[in-house]
């Protein structure tokens, strides 16, 4: 399912968001060691909007973070070792600059940052899953996150266990998922992605 179109590192491939994680608790080697690559992220004007906010199994933030994810996404990943809320920084004060101005690229080097976190996990044996199903202004709330920040996604961390004890809807996605070739999305020159461009054409009539 899963064989490169061009010569890549393994480690990219072999990533994947399991559901079946083993309930095991998480070292601080292991967890600050992800967020170290995640630290590596390169970030429009290296503004480094990231913002991790975490929980381990073993804490008491535990069921209150657990709490914040849809019902279906809590019944396979309160068994994770940590849940992690990414919220990104909304503005940035420039270089010589006194006042903070927004900054547009603060998703996309969160997005980077969590990237960075996932393949780190990948390389030592553990294993992420990144949730959007979760209740964002609960999330402010309780992590007192305040105005100028977003909160932008869960991500459960853990390692692999027994896919057997996942509920049946769940069992059946619990495989590694294909992706489009490279040249469905790559063009050279012009934006020339035909299903792309048929789609705007419906849109457009
Ligand atoms: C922003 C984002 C939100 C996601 N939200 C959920 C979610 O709420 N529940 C879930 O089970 N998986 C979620 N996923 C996992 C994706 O479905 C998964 O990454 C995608 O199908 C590709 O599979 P792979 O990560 O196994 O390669 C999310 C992934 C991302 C990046």
């Amino acid at each position: 399912m899963r064989i490169p179109d061009y010569e890549v590192h393994p480690i990219f491939v072999a990533r994947w968001s399991p559901r079946s994680f083993s309930n095991e608790v998480i070292d601080d080697a292991t967890l600050f060691s992800l967020f170290e690559a995640a630290r590596w992220a390169p970030s429009g004007n290296n503004s480094q909007p990231w913002r991790f906010i975490y929980a381990r199994r073993d804490s008491i933030h535990w069921d209150s973070f657990a709490d914040l994810l849809n019902e279906k996404n809590r019944l396979w990943a309160s068994k994770a070792s940590a849940l992690v809320i990414l919220v990104s920084k909304t503005t940035h004060v420039r270089k010589g600059a006194s006042e903070a101005t927004p900054l547009r690229n603060h998703s996309l080097d969160a997005g980077a940052a969590w990237a960075n976190l996932a393949l780190q996990a990948e390389f030592l044996g553990w294993k992420t899953h990144a949730i959007g199903g979760f209740d964002r202004e609960k999330a402010r709330e309780l992590l007192q996150v305040p105005a100028g920040f977003q909160v932008e996604l869960a991500i459960a961390v853990g390692k692999q266990g027994d896919a057997t004890s996942l509920a049946e809807e769940f069992l059946e996605r619990e495989r590694p998922t294909p992706r489009n070739p490279v040249n469905s999305f790559t063009a050279e020159g012009i934006f020339s992605f035909a299903d792309d461009l048929a789609v705007r054409e419906v849109v457009s009539r």
